[in-house]
């Protein structure tokens, strides 16, 4: 079979509803043409993102059953601290409730003001994290990463010799420490190679800086790692992630990728120093360290999530259903970001809509589109979330990429359901011109683009 089919069978079911376009017309209208503004009832296939949107095995559910509530000292926190620790080799392990808390507590015990940190792209949140601790975050990914058609195995790379000048140029001593990001979520979902996280963490070592990596989706890096880099295919996804962690002096993760779950995350590091720090501002914020911010049974579901991720029947399934949605659209025509990455499809929204110029929001206009003629939810990436004002001269930066993203959820969706959107876009993008642009009509001062509103250009 080109694309394996789901090697899991369904024990419990969650209905969904499908809408009428008359409904999804009058829904999306009040909603300010602003998909997060969406009931989620009001949505046939969620693709907003893959993130705390897993289905957990009934081995997790099980493991819920034998939460330890304590306060201090959970069982569960210690078979999560186990599983982390057997993964990334790392020694201080520090539960957080996402991986926003994570990245903040790391950077507000690290960062000084005007210190710069290196990442192949950082995530919104991690950028926003950076920024609100005063420091600068540099995005460093290789060129061929901003042209979509371009069909590097790695796209998610940092460019070494752009870090080495980084160095050079900013000092290393206002560089606390230099992040990898795996898989790239902001590039497109994107791989990272080995051999790249070797030579990052050996630069970055030569100048006495600590490596971390943001580890959301390891796995699918891991898994994409054996699938294309030579001398890998005959290593376990397990033991290829466990060389990835070998590198880093630490992590920041979010379990709500590929730990499996609906909420969690943690800091992973090595200098006890920092871990002290981030200690003491977890219990001012998220709670005692042997729960930051979860229940017991949450720490539990993660560390078999953990486990479970790196079977690689499952990540081979997970892979090849987002490439299996990724090559219909090819197939038909419609420009994606090539080629598909971990967790999600990326469309070139500037291709797919080449009559709408920028200002009009062109992946805005595809999102709402796709939502109202199909009940999809996607989510934009690029004029709304990024696009920058300049203060004086009212100029405006946008975005090297308009994209959709169709983030696929984990072990959630078949592949038929897979298929409806597959064929929902191409319905679309036969119908192209009728696609009509957007004007905002509100905006908040930071993060834009969770709450604008918009009306239909006519
Ligand atoms: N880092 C990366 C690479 C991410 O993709 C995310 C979240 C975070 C950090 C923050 O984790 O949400 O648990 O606080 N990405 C989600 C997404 C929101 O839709 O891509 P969080």
């Amino acid at each position: 079979m080109k694309y394996p089919s789901e090697p899991f069978r369904i024990k419990v079911v969650e209905p969904i509803k499908r809408t009428t376009i008359e409904a999804r017309r009058k829904i999306i209208d009040e909603a300010g043409y602003n998909v997060f503004g969406l009931p989620s009832e009001s949505i046939y296939i969620d693709l907003l993102t893959d993130s705390g949107t897993s289905a957990m095995s009934d081995k997790q559910w099980a493991a819920m059953m034998i939460g330890d509530e304590s306060y201090a000292g959970s069982r569960n926190y210690y078979h999560f601290e186990e599983v982390i620790r057997d993964l990334t080799g790392l020694s201080h392990i520090i539960p957080t409730h996402q991986g926003r808390v994570a990245e903040n507590l790391l950077f507000s015990s690290v960062l000084k003001k005007g210190n710069v940190v290196p990442n192949n792209s950082h995530f919104d949140t991690t950028r926003a994290n950076v920024e609100h601790n005063e420091g600068i975050a540099v995005d460093l990914v290789i060129d061929e990463a901003k042209d979509p058609t371009n069909l590097h195995p790695f796209k998610g790379n940092i460019d070494i010799l752009k870090l080495e000048a980084l160095i050079k140029e900013t000092g290393k001593d206002n560089i606390p420490l230099g992040m990898l990001t795996v898989t790239n979520n902001s590039g497109g979902g994107q791989p990272v190679s080995m051999q790249n996280i070797k030579e990052t963490s050996e630069l970055l070592h030569k100048n006495d800086i600590p490596f971390f990596l943001d580890a959301c989706r390891f796995a699918e890096n891991a898994f994409f790692i054996k699938e294309r880099e030579e001398g890998f295919s005959n290593m376990s996804v397990r033991d290829i992630a466990k060389k990835m962690f070998s590198y880093a002096d630490g992590c920041t993760m979010s379990a709500k990728k590929d730990g499996l779950v609906n909420m969690g995350g943690f800091i992973a590091l090595n200098d006890k120093k920092i871990a002290e720090n981030i200690i003491n501002l977890l219990i001012l914020v998220e709670g005692f360290p042997t729960y930051g911010g979860l229940a017991g049974r949450d720490l539990e579901a993660i560390a078999v999530g953990l486990k479970e991720v790196t079977d690689e029947d499952y990540l081979s399934f997970r892979i090849n259903q987002v490439r299996m949605l990724g090559d219909s659209l090819t197939e038909n025509g419609i420009p994606i970001i090539q080629p598909p990455g971990g967790h999600a499809i990326y469309i070139d929204a500037l291709g797919f809509l080449p009559n709408l110029p920028r200002e009009q929001f062109p992946a805005q206009a595809l999102t709402v589109a796709l939502y109202t003629h199909a009940g999809v939810r996607a989510v934009e990436i690029g004029t709304l979330m990024f696009a920058k004002k300049d203060e004086e001269t009212g100029e405006v930066k946008y975005p090297d990429l308009e994209l959709v993203r169709l983030a696929i959820p984990r072990r959630v969706y078949t592949n038929m359901q897979m298929n409806y959107v597959a064929e929902s876009l191409i319905d679309l993008h036969k119908n192209r011109e009728k696609i009509k642009g957007l004007k905002i009509t509100y905006e908040a001062p930071v993060l834009r683009h969770f709450t604008a509103r918009f009306e239909i250009i006519e």
